[in-house]
């Protein structure tokens, strides 16, 4: 006997690993000084896979793109593939976006975010688990940069139906036309969603 613990592979990798795996907050979230320049910031909150923001960076070079996921596996899958896709103006943190959101980020800092198809927490009494709540779009709204914009979709339709009488709640942010601007790129979700023929609400709101 040594009196080390020992600890077996999978345990291991149940926590974080590197620095980088663990979790960011109370601490400020400097865009500028992550990517080095000085260019719009669009965040994306509960990035699984990475699919979206792969693609939103590689396509729109002169922004930077920041995902926010909280678990260590969807985390390491998408620092992997953001990784090997070379992205200068791609980089995923691990947060709880909450926390990350409300403690880390300037007033009035971010171009866009994107919540796409957030975990529903279909049971009532789960509800208070769901990441979009009147409180937290008014922390969102704060964060936006004046004409910044808040993007949603899922295709839950209890959670849809709950958050249009929120959205209109929140005095700084107007709903617009989703059509009025790019479609963004697909997510993983929504691909599979497609798929099976289920029907996404969006929601398109700009900061006054
Ligand atoms: C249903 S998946 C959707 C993933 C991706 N947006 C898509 O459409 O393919 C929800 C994701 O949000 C992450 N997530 C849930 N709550 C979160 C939170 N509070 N902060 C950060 N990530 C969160 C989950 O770990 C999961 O990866």
């Amino acid at each position: 006997m040594t009196g080390q613990i020992s600890t077996t592979k999978s345990a291991r990798s149940r926590f974080p690993a590197t620095a980088d795996e663990e979790l960011w907050f109370a601490r400020p979230f400097s865009g500028h000084e992550i990517f080095g320049r000085r260019a719009p910031l669009e965040i994306e909150l509960g990035t699984g896979k990475a699919r979206f923001l792969i693609a939103a960076a590689g396509a729109n070079p002169s922004r930077d793109f920041v995902g926010i996921e909280r678990s260590l596996s969807y985390y390491r899958i998408a620092s992997r593939r953001i990784s090997r896709a070379r992205l200068a103006n791609a980089r995923i943190v691990r947060a709880d976006a909450r926390m990350f959101v409300d403690g880390c980020l300037a007033a009035g800092s971010v171009r866009a975010f994107h919540v796409y198809f957030p975990d529903p927490w279909p049971k009532k009494r789960q509800r208070k688990r769901r990441l979009l709540d009147g409180v937290f779009l008014e922390v969102l709204a704060s964060k936006l940069e004046p004409g910044g914009v808040l993007k949603i979709a899922t295709d839950h339709p209890g959670y849809a139906g709950e958050l249009r009488p929120l959205l209109q709640t929140v005095e700084d942010l107007e709903e617009i036309e989703w059509d009025s601007l790019p479609t963004p790129p697909p997510t993983h979700y929504e691909i599979k969603y497609r798929a099976e023929g289920r029907a996404i609400q969006r929601f398109l709101l700009r900061r006054k």
